[in-house]
Parts: C-alpha cells; sequence; structure tokens
C-alpha cells in the first residue's frame, strides 16, 4: 500500500525535513520508491529506500509547504519516472496517490487527444493532467480539483497541489485511507496518522467521498458535490508504532481485519459478474496460449502452497484441466516431465521466495508456460514469469501470511473462472451460468469475511481455553482439507506448539492413535457435499474423549450437541468455503499465540521472505 505525506505551515518549518522524517515513518507499508514535492525546490523522486531520496536532496531543498509518497508499485514498475509525485504537463500541479484509478486508460486516451504527453506508465499521472485541462477553463484549484475527481473510478488516497497556491493543499479519499493532522499554524495530511504524531495529535479521518483543504490557518471538508462536511476531530492517543498497525495490538491482527477490502481490491476491475467473465490484463499476452494447455503444475511454499492445493480443486472441477501441486522445494530438485502444453503457476506473496523462484527457472527450462500469483510488484518471480495476475493485496508486514492468502485464494477463483470460460462445458470447461453464479457468490464475500470478523471476540475466547495444550489436530475434506493444513501452519509457526492438518477421512488409517483427552482436534465440518462423511469422523474421535472445535455452518443445529465448541461461519458455494473457513483459524492461531505471550508478529526462527535454501 502506497503512503503519501502532505504539509503546509507558517512556523518557518522546512517542509523538506518535515516530509522526509514523515516518509521514514510509513516506511514500515512497505515500498518500493520515493519521491517529495515542494513549490520552492521542485520535485525528487527515487526508486530504492527514503535514504536514497535524502542523498538526491540537495541541501538547498526548501519550502513551507510540500508532498511526498512512498510507492508500492501496482501499475508500472519501481523506476524513478513512475515513483510520484507526479505533475501536470505545465508543471504547475503536482499529486500523490494510494490507490489505483480503474478508468485511467479512456481518461489518459482523452487527455492525449487534448493534447497531453505521459512521461510514465503510472496510472497516477492522469490525475495532474485532467486537474491542468479544468483548471484552463475553471481558473479555480479547488473547483477544478472536483471536476477532475468526478470522473475518475477506482480507488484513491491523494494530496494535490497548485504551484499558483503554494500553501494550499487538497485531500481526497475513495477507497484509501487520509487523515487530516490539525496543528497550530501548520497542518497535515497523512495515509495513517504516524507521520502526524510527532507534530499534533488532533486528527480528522476523512470518510469516502470526501475532499478536504488545508492551508496553515485552517481546514475545510466537502463532498464531491461540494456539498460542506462538519467532522469533529479526534484526539488519538497512539503512539507511532500503534498509528501503524491502525490501532491494533499487531499488524497480523490488522492484516487479518483488512480481509473484507483484500477481496475487494483483488477483485476491483477484474469481475464482470452479470456476464460471468473475468478480465485479466496480465493474461492477455498468453491467453492463446492458456487456451491450449493441457496441464497445470502449481509450485509454492508455505501458505502459498496451500492456496495452490485449493486451487487445483476449483482448476480442475470448474475449468476441467488436470493439475498438480508441488512444494518448491521439492518441484526443483525432481526430475519432472513437462512440455509446451504446461502451464506452470508459481504463487509467492513476497516474489522472492527462492525456491519458488527456482522452480519457476526449472519449468522455463524444461519449455513450460510460466505464470505468477505475486503480490509484491516488480518482484523477482513477477518479473521471471511469462505473465501473471498481481493480488493487489498491499504489503504483508506479520510473518505469518493472513490476507496474502486470502487474497490469493480470491486470484485462483478469477484464473479459474478465466480458464474454464476459455474452454467448451462438454469438455470441462465452465457455463456463463456457473460462472455467473460463481462471480456473485464471490462479490458476496467481503461482506462475509466481515460477518466472521465481527465475532472475533468469541474465537478469542475458545483460543484462550484451548492455550495450554501441546498439541493439536486439523481435519478437513475436499475443499477443505488443505484449509485442514493451513489451520495447522498458522498455529504452528506463531505459537510453537505440534499442529497437524489431516485429511478427516484419514484419521482411521494412523492419526486417531493420538487421540485422547489431552489432544483436541479441529474439524472443519461445513453443511457441504461431505458433512455426514465429517461428522461420522467427529464421532469417531469423540468417542476416544477426544475434545473437538467445530467448523461449522450458520444455522447448523446439530453440531453444537456433538462438539465441545463450535464456531459458526457463513454459507457459501463449496468453492469458495475456504476464502471464508481459513479466517477464524487465522484469528483462532493469533489468539492463542498472543494469550502465550509470544511475538505474534516476528515469531522465532522465521523470515518474512525466505530468499535463502
Ligand atoms: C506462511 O504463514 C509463512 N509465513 C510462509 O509459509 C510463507 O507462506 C512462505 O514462506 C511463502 O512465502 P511467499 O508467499 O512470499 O513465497
Amino acid at each position: 500500500m502506497c503512503g503519501i505525506f502532505a504539509y503546509t505551515g507558517k512556523n518557518g518549518k522546512d517542509a523538506g525535513g518535515v516530509l522526509l522524517d514523515g516518509l521514514l515513518s510509513l516506511e514500515y507499508r512497505g515500498y518500493d520508491s520515493a519521491g517529495i514535492y515542494t513549490p520552492e525546490s521542485g520535485s525528487i523522486k527515487t526508486p530504492g529506500a527514503v535514504a536514497e531520496l535524502r542523498k538526491k536532496m540537495p541541501a538547498s531543498f526548501t519550502g513551507k509547504s510540500g508532498i511526498a509518497h512512498l510507492r508500492w508499485a501496482t501499475h508500472g514498475e519501481p523506476t524513478e519516472k513512475n515513483a510520484h509525485p507526479h505533475a501536470s504537463g505545465d508543471g504547475e500541479i503536482w499529486v500523490v496517490h494510494n490507490g489505483i484509478i480503474e478508468n485511467f486508460k479512456e481518461l489518459k486516451a482523452k487527455l492525449v487527444v487534448q493534447g497531453h504527453t505521459f512521461l510514465s506508465d503510472s496510472d497516477t499521472e492522469v490525475l495532474p493532467h485532467l486537474v491542468e485541462e479544468h483548471l484552463k477553463k475553471t481558473k479555480d484549484f479547488e473547483k477544478a480539483a472536483l471536476m477532475a475527481l468526478n470522473e475518475v473510478r477506482g480507488t484513491y488516497g491523494i494530496a494535490l497541489q497548485y504551484k499558483g497556491e503554494p500553501d494550499k493543499i487538497i485531500a481526497a479519499r475513495m477507497g484509501s485511507p487520509i487523515v487530516l493532522g490539525l496543528g497550530d499554524g501548520e497542518h497535515f495530511i497523512a495515509s495513517d496518522p504516524s507521520p502526524i504524531l510527532p507534530h499534533t495529535k488532533k486528527v480528522v479521518f476523512l470518510e469516502d467521498g470526501e475532499v478536504a483543504i488545508i492551508t496553515p490557518d485552517g481546514h475545510s471538508i466537502t463532498k464531491l458535490d461540494a456539498t460542506k462536511v462538519n467532522r469533529i476531530a479526534t484526539e488519538i492517543d497512539w503512539n507511532a508504532e500503534e498509528a501503524q498497525k491502525g490501532g491494533y495490538e499487531h499488524f497480523m491482527l490488522k492484516e487479518i481485519m483488512e480481509g473484507p477490502d483484500v477481496i475487494e481490491n483483488t477483485l476491483r476491475g477484474r469481475l464482470i459478474a452479470e456476464k460471468g467473465m473475468v478480465k485479466l490484463g496480465g493474461l492477455e499476452s498468453v491467453a492463446t496460449e492458456l487456451a491450449q494447455i493441457e496441464r497445470i503444475i502449481i509450485v509454492a511454499c508455505g501458505s502459498a502452497h496451500i492456496a495452490g492445493l485449493i486451487g487445483e480443486y476449483m482448476l480442475e472441477e470448474f475449468a476441467g484441466i488436470p493439475v498438480e501441486v508441488e512444494h518448491a522445494s521439492e518441484f526443483r530438485y525432481r526430475s519432472p516431465v513437462l512440455n509446451q502444453r504446461t502451464a506452470l503457476i508459481a504463487i509467492s506473496q513476497s516474489g522472492e521466495t527462492l525456491d519458488t523462484l527456482e522452480a519457476v527457472r526449472e519449468g522455463k527450462r524444461r519449455g513450460a508456460l510460466t505464470l505468477g500469483i505475486v503480490n509484491a510488484v516488480g518482484s523477482t518471480i513477477a518479473r521471471e514469469t511469462d505473465a501473471g495476475v498481481y493480488n493487489h493485496a498491499g504489503p504483508e508486514v506479520s510473518v505469518a501470511s493472513t490476507k496474502a492468502l486470502i487474497s490469493e485464494l480470491a486470484a485462483l477463483v478469477l484464473l479459474t473462472i478465466f480458464l474454464g470460460r476459455q474452454r467448451l462445458p462438454g469438455q470441462g470447461g465452465m457455463s456463463e451460468k456457473t460462472a455467473k453464479e460463481i462471480a456473485l457468490a464471490l462479490k458476496e464475500l467481503p461482506n462475509k469475511v466481515q460477518h466472521i470478523l465481527d465475532t472475533k471476540q468469541k474465537i478469542e475466547k475458545i483460543a484462550k481455553k484451548y492455550a495450554g495444550v501441546r498439541d493439536f489436530i486439523f481435519i478437513g475434506r475436499k475443499y477443505n482439507y488443505p484449509v485442514a493444513f493451513e489451520g495447522a501452519l498458522k498455529l504452528k509457526e506463531i505459537s510453537y506448539i505440534h499442529a497437524e492438518g489431516y485429511g478427516a477421512g484419514e484419521m482411521k488409517h494412523g492419526p486417531i492413535a493420538m487421540i485422547d483427552e489431552h489432544f483436541p482436534t479441529f474439524a472443519i465440518v461445513p453443511q457441504d457435499s461431505v458433512y455426514e462423511k465429517n461428522v461420522s469422523n467427529i464421532h469417531e474421535i469423540k468417542a476416544r474423549k477426544g475434545p473437538v472445535i467445530a467448523l461449522a455452518t450458520e444455522g447448523d443445529t446439530e453440531i453444537g450437541k456433538l462438539v465441545n465448541d463450535v464456531l459458526f461461519v457463513p454459507s457459501t458455494l463449496e468453492m469458495l468455503a475456504p476464502i471464508l473457513n481459513i479466517v477464524p483459524l487465522q484469528l483462532f492461531a493469533y489468539y492463542f499465540a498472543k494469550e502465550k505471550g509470544l511475538n505474534v508478529d516476528r515469531p522465532r526462527n522465521l523470515a518474512k521472505s525466505v530468499t535463502v535454501e
């Protein structure tokens, strides 16, 4: 997620220094380039860290106001020309932006016809040109900004500055957070309170569809239609680190709570639900080859590998393509048989996991078409695969992967519809009717995930109840068989206890020997095509005095009579159920480890990105 910071003041502070220090407190968000602009000294931008930006700033760089940015690339590689701030053609209007402008291509085409030229591949660059175009007619910066924003579709958190009115900065929010800092003789705009707190704790959070104007002496807020908004300022008592976590105690909890937005951002601009179609721009260049592939191999590690296992069920059932899922660390050393009709799909949040990267290279050596499902734009795996789909989940700070996995599953559903619709229903492909059914159910997921998140206190209570155990087994079937693995992985990697994921049908082939009153089972038992089978497995466990927590479908009035504790999730299509079922398991692991007083965000022995063998 990009980070923006803007300042205007009359207290003699050097805007360059204020903005640079502010960027440092936004670094936790993850970024690949940085930039700054003041009306007095112009702009400086650089790929890489804030330290690089500081090195490039001449001692003479100064200003009483300015805007600054940390970029998490979505459109266009992380280069100097794609870094923010971006300017209008006449160099008068400057902008920093967090979000995605969905209709930037049509806006850009219109502006080109009007004589505008563009320097970057970034979607953001259309904004200052659009304001410039309106400013020519209105001669009023505030009106021009409102008119431009009313043409934009997508998400934004922006700060806009006009050289002709240097002490005024305009902010706007649609989908990406914006907070105003209200100081004495100085005002601020930021993506979160962390860069503001050293100056003032008095803030105002903008809502979607609101536009704010700050000057050294004050601020005002309107809606996009210019109607006034009166918003009471709040005094926040967070410290900078708490601000970076959005007020949550850990990044892991913050990132789990981002689940609904993450699904929306993964689907944004890609799902044409009413037609049962999917638009994946990153696959357009290989669409013809994809229509011909006869086999898919998915390579990944950890949670990404588990996403692949769920993707296997989706792709085989709804796209009719044989799929194998391999641990990248195994695939790269065995002698796999691939050919031009094989697609190798690498799933990776960081895009830098060495085992997965080497598996991609092995796949290319053996002639496969290689695709990436990657969160980090411009990462090595994203660059070395032939094509791919970016998650747009924003940076994931906590070592335990949570929101990235949810996004990977949503991306795999999109890919399943994309590939399924390329094939005839009679040949395993997907009918328009089925695609529409899946698409509509997919659109309901953000609200259903939010519904689960609203029950987090109950999940915390159950996690605390079991926090003293040394062993756990998670069981599931079909689409929830890999979910069992993820529940176990989340728990073991942040609480350090022994936890296993197993197919429920496999219990009688060995694991049930471990069960006694000290060895609990987490049974994922939604009301689906294998519900009765799962209930039988639970009976077998209860017969051996094993405690059982059930993850069940809301409205199931029977399961509670059989087990020790129940967590409920809303119903959805069987293939989408993992996206819902994984959320309570992530929260369970989080509260379990927190109860044990462990370092949830930085578990021992683990790294966020495993770039070694
Ligand atoms: C998951 O919680 C772990 N942090 C780990 O297994 C992770 O999923 C794995 O290292 C893969 O990382 P990647 O998605 O960045 O490739």
